[in-house]
């Protein structure tokens, strides 16, 4: 969390612990999987960040690529199936034996499990392409309907502009989930985006991130977070230039070597853990 005096408005209420575990268990289970999201919960992390699309028929569900080949047994674009169909194929055994039969999960699923173990959630939009206004209105009315109860609300961004103006056009920014703009590279000229979509933060890539570039955008009231940072060192430097948060996938070396950062927040808002023993009783596969 960045100190400074005259920090603007938005750089306070800030809910998040400063690491995420990026596609819910990094490297450690398959991608995007309720699996993955017990493995980042089981490693101490507090936060998990995923990707989020629509299947053909219009239901919100967690896969990162256009098409489902990298990540499931099946072929072709994820947007051409139905929920039905997606929840058919196996998105476990890619990443091993252990976790064959695991499916790819609907958002909803995902919300009520997160919120039984207590973690916080970076919702990313990730659209087919084509689909990214539907998708961005779709899954900000879904992140509001989900986490109606909960005091900390999910953290909302996109690469997409277009997913963001939409999910922006759901609610105004008092009532709706916060939003972050994702960026490969960090660039001064994205304030005025930041803030014409009422963003709170600005997610680029570590490797072109400066110290300059944190103080400006901090300065400017918007948290500063980079993906996906998997080298000790880096994220070193990285806390040390003062950024608000990292995702990564090196899950079991960071939560050792950065323990204070997985439930580092500050916070007073604190939701209760739901504690469904009925939904947490049938767990995904631990490797
Ligand atoms: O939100 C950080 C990171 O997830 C963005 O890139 O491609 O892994 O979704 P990607
Ligand atoms: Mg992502």
């Amino acid at each position: 969390m960045n100190s400074n005096s005259d920090a603007a408005p938005l750089l306070q209420g800030w809910p998040y612990p400063t690491l995420f575990a990026h596609r819910g268990g990094g490297k450690l289970a398959p991608e995007n999987t309720l699996a993955a999201m017990k493995c980042g919960y089981a490693h101490g992390y507090g936060a998990v960040e995923f990707d989020v699309k629509l299947s053909a028929d219009n239901i919100a569900i967690l896969l990162h690529d256009d098409t489902v080949d990298r990540t499931t047994d099946g072929e072709g674009l994820a947007t051409q199936f139905s929920v039905a169909e997606l929840e058919k194929l196996d998105a476990g055994a890619w990443h091993g034996a252990a976790y064959e039969g695991e499916r790819i999960p609907r958002f909803s699923a995902v919300a009520k499990y997160l919120h039984g173990l207590g973690l916080m959630a970076n919702v990313e939009i990730k659209p087919s392409p084509g689909r990214e206004a539907e998708t961005g209105k779709l899954v900000a009315e879904l992140c509001q309907e989900l986490w109606r109860d909960r005091l900390v609300k999910p953290l909302i961004t996109s690469f997409s502009v277009d997913a963001l103006r939409a999910a922006r056009r759901v609610s105004p920014q008092a009532l709706l989930a916060p939003m972050g703009l994702l960026v490969d590279i960090p660039d001064e000229s994205q304030l005025d985006l930041l803030q014409s979509l009422e963003c709170v933060s600005l997610h680029c890539h570590h490797a072109k991130l400066t110290a300059e570039h944190v103080r400006f955008f901090h300065h400017h009231g918007f948290h500063v977070l980079t993906y996906t940072v998997n080298e000790v060192d880096q994220l070193a430097a990285l806390l040390a230039i003062g950024v608000d948060g990292i995702f990564t996938d090196n899950l079991e070396v960071m939560a050792k070597r950065f323990a204070a950062q997985l439930h580092d927040s500050g916070r007073d808002m604190q939701d209760e853990q739901v504690l469904d023993i009925d939904w947490l009783g049938v767990p995904p596969p631990m490797p």
